[in-house]
């Protein structure tokens, strides 16, 4: 099979151009590849092409591989041109079953058999949104990125039962080759291993707001000046690790040990009420300060990079792989 090497990868189809697939784009750019995107929403090129105006400074900012260029992106009229002129395909439409899983039968029949399509699912399984094919299963492969993928590094890369090993590797190292942080993963678990984390906050949170225990406010300032802050450094686990003491993570698990069975949590979902969602977006918005999502974008992206920069000078100077 005529699979580039992963390093060698020159043009990459972006299917879908919505937040996820046009931050794809911006990422694909600045590694210095050539884009095809294709996407039939309304409007979809003018937006996407507004999306890379307005974030490129971002791309300049953290630095561009040679040969970058926003220049390089086109749009393709179909979904045969994309799958005919790409080496490997970011595919990122909505999270809807039924549908990914007709559009991939389409792209199996279009697509080359050794152009890789990855999927940007948040959490369907490849296996069920593969079940359905006729010809080339084994190149179909998840590949979960975190908004927004041309700045946040993890992405965790997941095969379906039909999906070939070759392809997992392969897709991992394409991924590392445009410096990502991957997690490979041998097993399918639903939500993969990121948003299971994020979505056990995100249920406590809504209990926390449905029961008037806290403001949504007091939620965001308790991780973003808080725990968040030690884990953009380590991470969960290893951050418990140093609240043993000297004892380490041995210490801490014989500790809290017995407070593991307080009811602390409740995990199960509460019911969304109007009155619940109303809480979250007032809260939200009250937040902004009256900030538009762009702003709030720039924000976000300007913030994430100077912490990015600052572990990775730290970690430069001191030798430390993690
Ligand atoms: N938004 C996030 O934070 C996030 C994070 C990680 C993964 N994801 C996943 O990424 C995928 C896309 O999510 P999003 O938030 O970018 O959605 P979105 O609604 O912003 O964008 C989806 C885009 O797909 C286009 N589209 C619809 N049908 C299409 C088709 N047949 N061919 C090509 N394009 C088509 C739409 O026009 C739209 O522009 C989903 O699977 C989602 O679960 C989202």
């Amino acid at each position: 099979m005529l699979r580039p090497l992963p390093s060698a990868v020159k043009t990459v189809g972006v299917l879908g151009t919505g937040v996820i697939g046009g931050a794809w784009a911006l990422h694909f750019l600045r590694m210095g590849m050539d884009v095809v995107a294709y996407d039939p929403g309304p409007q979809a090129e003018e937006k996407l092409l507004a999306m890379v105006d307005h974030i490129w400074p971002t791309m300049v900012q953290l630095g561009l591989r040679e040969g970058a260029s926003p220049e390089r992106l086109r749009f393709a009229s179909s979904l045969a041109q994309l799958a005919n002129s790409v080496e490997v395909i970011q595919e990122s439409t909505p999270e809807n079953l039924s549908a990914k899983q007709a559009l991939f039968a389409e792209l199996d029949r279009l697509a080359p058999p050794q152009v890789v399509i990855i999927s940007s699912t948040s959490g369907f399984a490849m296996t069920t949104m593969a079940a359905q094919l006729q010809q080339h299963p084994e190149r179909f492969v998840v590949g979960h990125p975190f908004n927004p993928p041309y700045l946040v590094p993890f992405c965790e890369v997941c095969g379906g039962q039909r999906t070939s090993q070759e392809v997992v590797d392969w897709t991992t190292a394409f991924y590392e080759a445009i410096e990502k942080k991957v997690a490979k993963m041998e097993r399918e678990l639903p939500g993969f291993i990121g948003n299971r984390l994020q979505e056990a906050l995100w249920r406590e949170a809504l209990h926390m707001v449905a029961n008037n225990e806290c403001s949504v406010e007091d939620i965001d300032k308790a991780i973003a000046y808080g725990p968040g802050l030690r884990w953009a450094i380590m991470g969960h686990c290893l951050t418990y690790h140093l609240g043993g003491g000297q004892g380490g993570m041995a210490h801490l698990l014989d500790h809290f040990e017995e407070s593991l069975k307080e009811p602390w949590t409740r995990l199960e979902a509460p019911a969304l009420t109007p009155a619940l969602k109303e809480a979250m977006v007032n809260g939200c918005l009250n937040q902004a300060q009256g900030a538009s999502i762009n702003d709030l974008i720039r924000e976000r992206d300007d913030c994430l990079i100077r912490i990015m920069q600052t572990l990775k000078e730290y970690r430069e100077e001191k030798g430390i792989q993690r």
